[in-house]
Protein backbone atom coordinates (compact mmCIF):
# COMPACT_ATOMS: atom_id res chain seq x y z
CA UNK A 1 0.00 0.00 0.00
CA UNK A 2 2.47 2.43 1.21
CA UNK A 3 4.47 2.04 -2.24
CA UNK A 4 1.57 2.55 -4.26
CA UNK A 5 1.34 5.68 -2.55
CA UNK A 6 4.68 6.61 -3.24
CA UNK A 7 4.35 5.68 -7.13
CA UNK A 8 0.94 7.37 -7.04
CA UNK A 9 2.80 10.52 -5.63
CA UNK A 10 5.57 10.61 -8.25
CA UNK A 11 3.46 9.99 -11.44
CA UNK A 12 1.26 13.14 -9.89
CA UNK A 13 4.39 15.14 -9.47
CA UNK A 14 5.47 14.32 -13.05
CA UNK A 15 2.42 14.67 -14.42
CA UNK A 16 2.40 18.35 -12.97
CA UNK A 17 6.11 19.43 -13.85
CA UNK A 18 5.06 18.20 -17.61
CA UNK A 19 2.12 20.81 -17.35
CA UNK A 20 3.65 23.79 -16.06
CA UNK A 21 6.25 23.39 -18.73
CA UNK A 22 3.32 23.39 -21.50
CA UNK A 23 1.78 25.92 -19.83
CA UNK A 24 4.83 28.00 -19.79
CA UNK A 25 5.58 27.75 -23.34
CA UNK A 26 2.20 28.42 -24.34
CA UNK A 27 3.00 32.35 -22.44
CA UNK A 28 1.32 31.61 -19.21
CA UNK A 29 2.30 34.59 -17.36
CA UNK A 30 3.18 36.83 -20.40
CA UNK A 31 6.58 35.90 -20.45
CA UNK A 32 8.35 37.98 -23.15
CA UNK A 33 10.98 34.72 -23.40
CA UNK A 34 8.20 33.09 -25.57
CA UNK A 35 7.57 33.78 -29.33
CA UNK A 36 6.21 37.41 -29.22
CA UNK A 37 2.72 38.14 -30.35
CA UNK A 38 1.86 41.68 -31.37
CA UNK A 39 -1.50 43.10 -32.50
CA UNK A 40 -2.35 42.63 -35.94
CA UNK A 41 -5.93 44.52 -35.69
CA UNK A 42 -6.39 46.35 -38.83
CA UNK A 43 -9.38 49.20 -38.67
CA UNK A 44 -10.22 52.77 -37.62
CA UNK A 45 -10.76 53.74 -34.13
CA UNK A 46 -13.00 55.93 -32.11
CA UNK A 47 -10.61 58.58 -30.34
CA UNK A 48 -12.39 61.37 -27.73
CA UNK A 49 -9.88 61.94 -25.94
CA UNK A 50 -5.78 60.74 -27.26
CA UNK A 51 -5.71 60.01 -23.35
CA UNK A 52 -7.56 57.22 -23.55
CA UNK A 53 -5.46 55.47 -26.03
CA UNK A 54 -2.72 54.43 -23.66
CA UNK A 55 -5.75 52.64 -21.67
CA UNK A 56 -7.16 50.78 -24.65
CA UNK A 57 -4.01 49.86 -25.94
CA UNK A 58 -3.15 47.82 -23.16
CA UNK A 59 -5.21 44.92 -23.79
CA UNK A 60 -2.79 44.23 -27.12
CA UNK A 61 0.55 45.00 -25.79
CA UNK A 62 2.43 42.77 -23.64
CA UNK A 63 3.11 44.16 -19.78
CA UNK A 64 6.93 44.56 -20.51
CA UNK A 65 6.74 46.31 -23.63
CA UNK A 66 3.12 48.64 -22.56
CA UNK A 67 5.73 49.37 -19.42
CA UNK A 68 8.64 50.06 -21.89
CA UNK A 69 6.39 52.46 -24.23
CA UNK A 70 4.07 54.34 -21.85
CA UNK A 71 7.11 54.73 -19.24
CA UNK A 72 8.89 57.34 -17.96
CA UNK A 73 12.44 57.91 -16.31
CA UNK A 74 12.19 57.43 -12.37
CA UNK A 75 8.70 58.20 -10.68
CA UNK A 76 8.09 60.04 -14.04
CA UNK A 77 7.22 63.51 -12.20
CA UNK A 78 8.86 64.91 -16.17
CA UNK A 79 6.60 62.76 -18.32
CA UNK A 80 3.52 63.69 -15.80
CA UNK A 81 4.33 67.27 -16.12
CA UNK A 82 5.05 67.19 -20.14
CA UNK A 83 1.51 67.61 -19.74
CA UNK A 84 0.23 69.90 -17.14
CA UNK A 85 2.85 72.06 -18.28
CA UNK A 86 0.00 73.16 -21.02
CA UNK A 87 -2.12 74.26 -18.47
CA UNK A 88 0.18 76.92 -17.34
CA UNK A 89 -1.09 79.19 -20.00
CA UNK A 90 -4.03 79.62 -22.18
CA UNK A 91 -5.74 80.42 -25.16
CA UNK A 92 -8.12 83.77 -25.46
CA UNK A 93 -10.97 83.06 -27.34
CA UNK A 94 -11.15 85.98 -30.31
CA UNK A 95 -14.41 86.68 -31.65
CA UNK A 96 -16.10 88.61 -34.62
CA UNK A 97 -12.80 87.48 -36.55
CA UNK A 98 -14.38 86.38 -39.74
CA UNK A 99 -12.37 83.11 -39.49
CA UNK A 100 -14.04 80.25 -41.54
CA UNK A 101 -12.68 76.63 -42.17
CA UNK A 102 -9.13 77.47 -40.50
CA UNK A 103 -6.44 75.90 -42.81
CA UNK A 104 -3.97 74.01 -40.79
CA UNK A 105 -1.49 72.91 -43.73
CA UNK A 106 1.69 74.25 -43.45
CA UNK A 107 5.64 73.21 -45.10
CA UNK A 108 8.94 72.28 -42.77
CA UNK A 109 12.42 72.06 -44.37
CA UNK A 110 10.77 72.39 -47.47
CA UNK A 111 8.44 70.01 -47.25
CA UNK A 112 4.75 70.31 -47.03
CA UNK A 113 2.47 68.78 -44.54
CA UNK A 114 -1.51 68.35 -44.52
CA UNK A 115 -1.34 69.20 -40.39
CA UNK A 116 1.70 70.57 -38.53
CA UNK A 117 1.97 67.43 -36.99
CA UNK A 118 4.69 64.57 -37.59
CA UNK A 119 5.81 61.66 -36.20
CA UNK A 120 8.45 61.39 -33.89
CA UNK A 121 11.47 58.67 -34.45
CA UNK A 122 10.34 55.74 -31.63
CA UNK A 123 12.35 52.50 -31.04
CA UNK A 124 10.33 48.83 -31.85
CA UNK A 125 7.20 49.83 -33.04
CA UNK A 126 6.73 45.96 -33.53
CA UNK A 127 6.02 45.84 -29.71
CA UNK A 128 2.65 47.32 -30.85
CA UNK A 129 1.87 45.90 -34.27
CA UNK A 130 2.90 43.18 -36.62
CA UNK A 131 3.40 45.98 -39.52
CA UNK A 132 6.11 47.66 -36.82
CA UNK A 133 6.70 50.87 -38.26
CA UNK A 134 6.21 50.07 -41.92
CA UNK A 135 2.19 50.63 -40.58
CA UNK A 136 3.48 53.68 -38.98
CA UNK A 137 4.19 55.20 -42.67
CA UNK A 138 1.75 53.83 -44.27
CA UNK A 139 -0.26 56.04 -41.42
CA UNK A 140 1.53 58.91 -41.99
CA UNK A 141 1.55 58.49 -45.56
CA UNK A 142 -2.21 58.45 -45.68
CA UNK A 143 -2.55 61.45 -43.10
CA UNK A 144 0.08 63.61 -45.40
CA UNK A 145 2.76 64.04 -42.60
CA UNK A 146 6.26 63.02 -42.26
CA UNK A 147 7.65 59.70 -40.47
CA UNK A 148 10.54 59.80 -38.54
CA UNK A 149 12.16 55.96 -38.33
CA UNK A 150 14.09 55.57 -35.37
CA UNK A 151 17.89 53.40 -35.86
CA UNK A 152 15.94 50.94 -33.37
CA UNK A 153 12.99 50.61 -35.73
CA UNK A 154 11.51 46.74 -35.59
CA UNK A 155 10.97 47.45 -39.51
CA UNK A 156 14.15 47.99 -41.96
CA UNK A 157 14.94 51.53 -43.43
CA UNK A 158 13.51 50.08 -46.85
CA UNK A 159 10.53 48.62 -45.17
CA UNK A 160 10.06 51.68 -43.99
CA UNK A 161 10.58 53.67 -47.48
CA UNK A 162 8.39 51.34 -49.12
CA UNK A 163 5.35 51.66 -47.10
CA UNK A 164 6.01 55.48 -46.88
CA UNK A 165 5.41 55.16 -51.24
CA UNK A 166 7.49 58.21 -51.94
CA UNK A 167 6.05 60.47 -48.93
CA UNK A 168 8.35 62.13 -46.66
CA UNK A 169 10.35 60.27 -44.18
CA UNK A 170 12.97 61.14 -42.03
CA UNK A 171 15.86 59.20 -40.17
CA UNK A 172 16.64 59.70 -36.64
CA UNK A 173 20.45 58.52 -36.44
CA UNK A 174 21.52 57.08 -32.78
CA UNK A 175 25.79 57.75 -33.64
CA UNK A 176 27.23 54.59 -33.45
CA UNK A 177 31.28 53.98 -31.85
CA UNK A 178 32.28 52.62 -35.25
CA UNK A 179 32.73 55.42 -38.14
CA UNK A 180 32.03 52.56 -40.88
CA UNK A 181 28.73 52.10 -39.53
CA UNK A 182 27.44 55.26 -38.90
CA UNK A 183 28.33 56.19 -43.08
CA UNK A 184 26.47 53.18 -43.81
CA UNK A 185 23.61 53.95 -42.37
CA UNK A 186 23.13 57.43 -43.53
CA UNK A 187 24.08 56.73 -46.96
CA UNK A 188 21.34 54.07 -46.90
CA UNK A 189 18.98 56.41 -45.42
CA UNK A 190 19.79 59.02 -48.82
CA UNK A 191 19.40 56.38 -51.05
CA UNK A 192 16.55 55.62 -50.02
CA UNK A 193 14.76 59.18 -50.51
CA UNK A 194 14.85 59.85 -46.70
CA UNK A 195 14.72 63.68 -45.98
CA UNK A 196 16.56 64.78 -43.31
CA UNK A 197 18.78 62.92 -40.81
CA UNK A 198 18.00 63.99 -36.64
CA UNK A 199 20.37 63.07 -34.74
CA UNK A 200 19.19 62.68 -30.93
CA UNK A 201 21.83 63.95 -28.51
CA UNK A 202 20.09 63.30 -25.37
CA UNK A 203 20.59 60.01 -24.86
CA UNK A 204 24.51 59.37 -24.96
CA UNK A 205 22.97 56.54 -22.29
CA UNK A 206 19.42 55.83 -21.04
CA UNK A 207 17.48 57.27 -18.28
CA UNK A 208 16.49 55.34 -14.94
CA UNK A 209 13.26 53.61 -16.23
CA UNK A 210 11.72 51.90 -13.29
CA UNK A 211 9.40 50.27 -15.48
CA UNK A 212 11.53 48.42 -17.17
CA UNK A 213 13.81 47.67 -14.22
CA UNK A 214 11.22 46.01 -12.38
CA UNK A 215 9.56 43.91 -15.72
CA UNK A 216 13.70 43.13 -16.30
CA UNK A 217 12.37 44.45 -20.05
CA UNK A 218 14.55 42.98 -22.70
CA UNK A 219 13.43 43.28 -26.27
CA UNK A 220 11.63 40.35 -27.81
CA UNK A 221 12.19 41.48 -31.29
CA UNK A 222 14.79 42.66 -33.50
CA UNK A 223 16.22 45.57 -34.30
CA UNK A 224 17.03 45.42 -37.73
CA UNK A 225 19.03 48.41 -38.42
CA UNK A 226 21.31 48.20 -35.68
CA UNK A 227 24.77 47.92 -36.88
CA UNK A 228 26.24 45.71 -34.45
CA UNK A 229 25.51 41.70 -34.83
CA UNK A 230 23.40 42.51 -38.16
CA UNK A 231 20.66 44.06 -35.69
CA UNK A 232 20.26 40.70 -33.73
CA UNK A 233 19.34 42.66 -30.23
CA UNK A 234 16.49 40.43 -29.05
CA UNK A 235 17.06 39.28 -25.22
CA UNK A 236 19.12 42.86 -25.15
CA UNK A 237 17.26 45.74 -22.80
CA UNK A 238 17.49 49.45 -24.18
CA UNK A 239 20.79 50.27 -21.54
CA UNK A 240 22.93 47.46 -23.14
CA UNK A 241 21.62 49.11 -26.31
CA UNK A 242 22.31 52.51 -25.85
CA UNK A 243 25.50 51.46 -23.95
CA UNK A 244 26.84 49.93 -26.88
CA UNK A 245 26.20 53.28 -28.91
CA UNK A 246 28.41 56.60 -28.91
CA UNK A 247 27.82 57.51 -24.90
CA UNK A 248 29.86 60.73 -25.47
CA UNK A 249 28.37 63.86 -27.66
CA UNK A 250 30.35 67.00 -28.63
CA UNK A 251 29.36 69.77 -31.16
CA UNK A 252 32.38 67.89 -32.75
CA UNK A 253 29.30 65.06 -33.24
CA UNK A 254 26.68 67.31 -35.35
CA UNK A 255 29.85 68.71 -37.48
CA UNK A 256 30.50 64.93 -38.24
CA UNK A 257 27.21 64.13 -39.21
CA UNK A 258 27.10 67.60 -41.35
CA UNK A 259 30.15 66.28 -42.78
CA UNK A 260 28.47 62.30 -44.04
CA UNK A 261 25.37 64.11 -45.68
CA UNK A 262 23.91 66.87 -47.78
CA UNK A 263 20.61 66.11 -45.84
CA UNK A 264 19.50 68.64 -43.41
CA UNK A 265 20.75 67.53 -39.94
CA UNK A 266 17.98 68.04 -37.60
CA UNK A 267 19.41 68.21 -33.94
CA UNK A 268 17.07 66.54 -31.14
CA UNK A 269 16.26 66.54 -27.50
CA UNK A 270 17.49 69.98 -27.27
CA UNK A 271 16.15 71.44 -23.56
CA UNK A 272 18.49 74.93 -22.79
CA UNK A 273 19.15 78.01 -25.31
CA UNK A 274 22.74 77.80 -24.75
CA UNK A 275 22.36 73.99 -26.28
CA UNK A 276 20.57 75.52 -28.83
CA UNK A 277 23.10 78.39 -29.75
CA UNK A 278 25.58 75.66 -29.85
CA UNK A 279 24.06 72.97 -32.14
CA UNK A 280 23.35 75.94 -34.42
CA UNK A 281 26.83 77.13 -34.44
CA UNK A 282 28.08 73.80 -35.54
CA UNK A 283 25.70 73.38 -38.25
CA UNK A 284 22.18 72.22 -37.26
CA UNK A 285 19.85 73.16 -39.59
CA UNK A 286 16.76 72.92 -37.10
CA UNK A 287 16.88 72.10 -33.47
CA UNK A 288 13.93 69.87 -32.20
CA UNK A 289 13.01 70.58 -28.53
CA UNK A 290 12.17 67.85 -26.58
CA UNK A 291 12.51 65.83 -23.15
CA UNK A 292 12.35 62.43 -24.67
CA UNK A 293 8.88 62.33 -23.92
CA UNK A 294 9.93 62.34 -20.14
CA UNK A 295 11.90 59.15 -20.66
CA UNK A 296 15.77 60.19 -20.15
CA UNK A 297 16.40 62.86 -16.98
CA UNK A 298 13.77 63.11 -14.38
CA UNK A 299 13.25 66.34 -12.80
CA UNK A 300 14.00 67.78 -15.94
CA UNK A 301 11.01 70.88 -16.69
CA UNK A 302 8.42 70.29 -18.99
CA UNK A 303 9.71 70.11 -22.82
CA UNK A 304 6.43 73.14 -22.84
CA UNK A 305 8.45 74.96 -20.30
CA UNK A 306 11.76 75.62 -21.90
CA UNK A 307 10.24 76.02 -25.18
CA UNK A 308 10.02 80.43 -25.07
CA UNK A 309 13.52 80.56 -24.09
CA UNK A 310 14.88 78.32 -27.20
CA UNK A 311 12.63 79.80 -29.41
CA UNK A 312 13.77 83.06 -28.60
CA UNK A 313 17.22 82.22 -28.40
CA UNK A 314 17.30 80.58 -31.69
CA UNK A 315 15.04 83.59 -33.08
CA UNK A 316 13.98 81.66 -36.11
CA UNK A 317 17.53 81.32 -37.67
CA UNK A 318 16.28 77.64 -38.13
CA UNK A 319 12.47 75.74 -37.44
CA UNK A 320 11.81 74.68 -34.55
CA UNK A 321 10.42 70.79 -33.85
CA UNK A 322 8.73 70.48 -30.64
CA UNK A 323 7.55 67.49 -28.92
CA UNK A 324 6.84 65.82 -25.35
CA UNK A 325 3.43 65.57 -24.33
CA UNK A 326 1.16 66.39 -27.60
CA UNK A 327 -2.65 64.68 -27.33
CA UNK A 328 -4.95 67.39 -28.59
CA UNK A 329 -5.34 70.80 -30.49
CA UNK A 330 -4.92 73.25 -28.11
CA UNK A 331 -1.41 71.82 -27.35
CA UNK A 332 -0.41 71.93 -30.70
CA UNK A 333 -1.60 75.20 -30.93
CA UNK A 334 0.40 76.47 -27.53
CA UNK A 335 3.58 74.95 -28.73
CA UNK A 336 3.00 76.91 -31.87
CA UNK A 337 2.02 79.98 -30.36
CA UNK A 338 5.10 79.45 -28.20
CA UNK A 339 7.86 79.33 -31.10
CA UNK A 340 7.36 75.77 -32.81
CA UNK A 341 7.39 75.51 -36.58
CA UNK A 342 5.81 71.70 -35.89
CA UNK A 343 5.00 69.32 -33.14
CA UNK A 344 5.39 65.91 -33.14
CA UNK A 345 3.98 63.03 -31.45
CA UNK A 346 5.53 59.40 -29.88
CA UNK A 347 3.23 57.46 -27.85
CA UNK A 348 -0.11 58.64 -29.42
CA UNK A 349 1.00 57.32 -33.06
CA UNK A 350 2.58 53.73 -31.42
CA UNK A 351 -1.31 53.18 -29.35
CA UNK A 352 -3.06 54.05 -32.73
CA UNK A 353 -1.08 51.24 -34.56
CA UNK A 354 -1.76 48.80 -31.69
CA UNK A 355 -5.29 49.87 -31.62
CA UNK A 356 -5.89 49.30 -35.44
CA UNK A 357 -2.38 49.65 -37.71
CA UNK A 358 -2.07 52.11 -39.69
CA UNK A 359 -5.78 53.15 -40.08
CA UNK A 360 -5.52 53.44 -35.86
CA UNK A 361 -2.45 55.82 -37.04
CA UNK A 362 -4.90 57.51 -39.83
CA UNK A 363 -7.48 57.96 -36.84
CA UNK A 364 -5.18 59.37 -34.52
CA UNK A 365 -4.22 62.06 -37.23
CA UNK A 366 -7.67 62.76 -38.25
CA UNK A 367 -8.50 63.48 -34.56
CA UNK A 368 -5.80 65.80 -34.28
CA UNK A 369 -6.74 68.00 -37.35
CA UNK A 370 -10.11 68.18 -36.58
CA UNK A 371 -9.34 69.36 -32.82
CA UNK A 372 -7.21 71.66 -34.37
CA UNK A 373 -9.05 73.60 -36.24
CA UNK A 374 -11.34 73.62 -34.11
CA UNK A 375 -9.48 75.13 -31.13
CA UNK A 376 -8.21 77.70 -34.53
CA UNK A 377 -11.65 78.61 -35.33
CA UNK A 378 -12.63 79.47 -31.53
CA UNK A 379 -9.33 81.04 -30.89
CA UNK A 380 -9.67 83.05 -34.08
CA UNK A 381 -6.68 82.13 -36.10
CA UNK A 382 -7.21 81.67 -40.30
CA UNK A 383 -4.06 79.46 -40.57
CA UNK A 384 -0.92 78.61 -38.87
CA UNK A 385 0.97 82.06 -39.40
CA UNK A 386 -1.31 83.48 -37.70
CA UNK A 387 -0.97 81.04 -34.39
CA UNK A 388 2.56 82.50 -34.28
CA UNK A 389 1.16 86.00 -33.56
CA UNK A 390 -1.16 84.72 -30.96
CA UNK A 391 -0.11 86.01 -27.28
CA UNK A 392 -1.21 83.76 -24.65
CA UNK A 393 -2.22 84.42 -21.38
CA UNK A 394 0.63 83.47 -18.74
CA UNK A 395 -0.71 81.82 -15.59
CA UNK A 396 2.81 80.86 -14.32
CA UNK A 397 5.32 79.52 -16.42
CA UNK A 398 8.75 78.25 -14.95
CA UNK A 399 11.02 81.48 -15.54
CA UNK A 400 7.85 84.02 -14.73
CA UNK A 401 7.14 82.03 -11.34
CA UNK A 402 8.62 83.10 -7.85
CA UNK A 403 12.14 81.08 -6.34
CA UNK A 404 10.62 78.08 -4.31
C1 LIG B 1 10.95 57.23 -27.92
N1 LIG B 1 11.71 58.33 -28.31
C2 LIG B 1 12.81 58.15 -29.11
N2 LIG B 1 13.49 59.22 -29.59
C3 LIG B 1 14.53 59.05 -30.44
O1 LIG B 1 15.13 60.05 -30.87
N3 LIG B 1 14.89 57.79 -30.83
C4 LIG B 1 14.27 56.67 -30.39
O2 LIG B 1 14.62 55.57 -30.77
C5 LIG B 1 13.21 56.84 -29.48
N4 LIG B 1 12.55 55.77 -28.98
C6 LIG B 1 11.40 55.93 -28.26
C7 LIG B 1 10.65 54.81 -27.91
C8 LIG B 1 9.43 54.97 -27.28
C9 LIG B 1 8.62 53.77 -26.91
C10 LIG B 1 8.97 56.27 -26.96
C11 LIG B 1 7.64 56.48 -26.28
C12 LIG B 1 9.73 57.38 -27.28
C13 LIG B 1 11.28 59.70 -27.95
C14 LIG B 1 10.32 60.27 -29.00
O3 LIG B 1 10.98 60.60 -30.19
C15 LIG B 1 9.65 61.54 -28.50
O4 LIG B 1 10.63 62.45 -28.09
C16 LIG B 1 8.64 61.33 -27.38
O5 LIG B 1 7.92 60.13 -27.56
C17 LIG B 1 7.66 62.48 -27.35
O6 LIG B 1 6.80 62.37 -26.32
P1 LIG B 1 5.28 61.80 -26.42
O7 LIG B 1 4.68 62.34 -27.71
O8 LIG B 1 5.41 60.32 -26.44
O9 LIG B 1 4.67 62.35 -25.21
C1 LIG C 1 13.98 55.12 -25.90
C2 LIG C 1 15.00 55.18 -26.96
C3 LIG C 1 15.29 54.05 -27.77
O1 LIG C 1 13.53 56.18 -25.46
O2 LIG C 1 15.21 56.41 -27.49
O3 LIG C 1 13.65 54.01 -25.45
Amino acid sequence: MKKIIIVMSIILLVALVIWLIIQYNNGAGQSEKTEYVASNRDEEILIVDIDELEKRAAEFISIGALGYIQGGAETESTLRRNQTAFDMVDIYPRVLTGVNEPNIKTSILGTEISLPVIVAPAAAHGLAHVSAEAGSAKGAAVSGTIMSVSTYASSTLAEVAAAGDGAPQWFQLYLSKDDKANRQLVKLAEDLGYKAIILTVDAPIGGNRFRDARNNFEFPLALPNVPRAGGKTQGQSINTIFAAAKNVLTPYDVMYVKSLTKLPVIVKGIMHPDDAEVAIIAGADAIWVSNHGGRQLDGAPAAFEVLGDVANRVNKRVPIIFDSGIRRGQHIFKAIAMGADVVAIGRPVIYGLALGGWRGVVSVFDYLKKDLQRVMWLAGTQNIEEIKNVELRYKCISVKCEPL
